[in-house]
């Protein structure tokens, strides 16, 4: 299916000052999560974790590119974002 070959398109972003990959339709939060920053061993889909995914909960918070303080789980990743959890 050609879809599932442009929702399987990869590319890299910046987080913590280290280059991850991500496919893209990734969130921020998901990528962090991926990026085993904010979890110790949590999966992704696992429903112990602490993010709500809606915009509700505002754990999700990080610095993408120059702004502080954006909630990770509404904005989707994009080519050479810059993404920081500290
Ligand atoms: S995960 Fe709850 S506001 Fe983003």
């Amino acid at each position: 299916m050609h879809h599932e070959q442009v929702m399987d398109t990869c590319f890299s972003i910046t987080m913590n000052g280290k280059s991850l990959q991500v496919r893209a339709g990734t969130t921020v939060a998901v990528a962090i999560v991926q990026s085993g920053s904010l979890s110790r061993h949590s999966v992704l889909g696992e429903p112990r974790q602490p993010l709500c995914g809606m915009g509700i909960c505002y754990e999700c918070r990080a610095q993408i590119d120059d702004l502080l303080h954006q909630k990770t789980c509404q904005i989707l990743c994009r080519p050479g974002m810059k993404v920081a959890t500290e």
